[in-house]
């Protein structure tokens, strides 16, 4: 059997996947690193020893000497990608270590002016959406038929059945197609079905990490922050809430727990990190949604008794689950 440890987004994206991820690659434990779902409309923004590398579709394997696969659930556009690898050879790391599962669909540019159009959703204009309808619609290209990526072909057969994996999400939970706030979500899944979908069983699942910020933000045409509390700013500007994929700025709203714990129960989240607390802690304001009144707001006195009040909720819907703090990683 394989063993897979997973990384996953619990809100809209943003939580600081990338740093968890990176923090795990690091270990050494891995054999490879694999993204499973998206294309470049994700961002993650990791710091290698205080170097700053953002990578919108090459796992983070790459930055320690780990085989790197972009999954089956991914997409791909060819262009984007080669300037990933150029930039990502710049700054001196081993772009020959990258994979593209064969059966990873690709992104045109037809693709990218389609979406570029849109204005309903609020997407990153990536070309992701089209992309998948034409892979579910059975009109796509596959990566396999593509001259140019010839050498970088992977089938995931020949990874064989005993490895030690790093799935890395992109996205998070609530954009998920299926269980997103429909139709403002993302065009694939990024759940825990997803890291299955690129040919492994649930059976090579060894643990997964759900990763959540402190407070929650949003990026989109929906309405998702509640007011306009002055307060949103400055956590805008502390916690540099701005898209690394577009630069929007982020929505900023209050820790919703509730979509936090569904998120861990419906994903078998074992280990959660919550993120950025020290963007709280700049500001000393510790408030989260309560749970159980809707547009409630608790306000917490301190760190301390914030983070009791997170985990005592969360262990009431998922107990057992571990739950570690973290912060900015910059
Ligand atoms: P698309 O994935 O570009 O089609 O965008 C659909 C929705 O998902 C929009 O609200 C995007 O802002 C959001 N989205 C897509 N990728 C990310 C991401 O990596 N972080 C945060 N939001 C994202
Ligand atoms: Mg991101």
């Amino acid at each position: 059997m394989n063993k897979i440890d997973v990384v996953l987004g619990l809100q809209y994206g943003d939580e600081g996947k990338g740093k968890i991820t990176n923090q795990m690659a690091k270990s050494g434990a891995y054999d490879y690193v694999m993204r499973y779902n998206g294309g470049s409309n994700a961002g993650h923004t990791i710091y290698d020893g205080g170097k700053k590398v953002v990578t919108h579709l090459v796992p983070c394997g790459v930055l320690h000497g780990i085989p790197s696969v972009i999954g089956s659930g991914c997409v791909l556009h060819i262009n984007n990608f080669f300037i990933e690898l150029d930039y990502l050879d710049g700054l001196g790391y081993d772009t020959s270590l990258i994979k593209v599962a064969y059966n990873c669909h690709i992104v045109t540019d037809d693709h990218i002016d389609e979406d570029s159009k849109d204005v309903s959703i609020g997407t990153t204009r990536t070309g992701n959406g089209p992309c998948y309808r034409d892979k579910v619609t059975r009109v796509g290209k596959r990566a396999e038929d593509i001259k140019e990526l010839k050498n970088f072909i992977f089938d995931i057969s020949s990874m064989g059945s005993d490895k030690n994996i790093l799935a890395e999400g992109a996205q998070g939970y609530w954009l998920d197609v299926d269980q997103g706030d429909y139709p403002y979500v993302t065009s694939s899944n990024c759940g825990i079905g997803a890291v299955l979908n690129n040919g492994f069983s649930h059976k090579d699942i060894n643990k997964v990490v759900g990763v959540a910020k402190a407070y929650s933000t949003y990026v989109g045409a929906k309405q998702y922050q509640k007011t306009d509390d002055p307060i949103f700013e400055e956590i805008r500007k502390i916690g540099l809430e701005y898209g690394a994929t577009t630069g929007r700025s982020r929505q900023i709203d209050w820790l919703d727990l509730n979509e936090v714990s569904i998120a861990c129960l419906r994903n078998g989240v074992d280990h959660l990190i919550i993120n950025k607390l020290d963007v709280l802690e700049q500001l000393n304001c510790w408030n989260i949604y309560d749970p159980n009144t809707i547009n409630k707001i608790l306000n917490f006195e301190s760190k301390d008794s914030f983070k009791d009040y997170i985990r005592n909720e969360i262990s009431s819907v998922c107990p057992g689950i571990e739950i570690e703090f973290q912060e900015s990683p910059h």
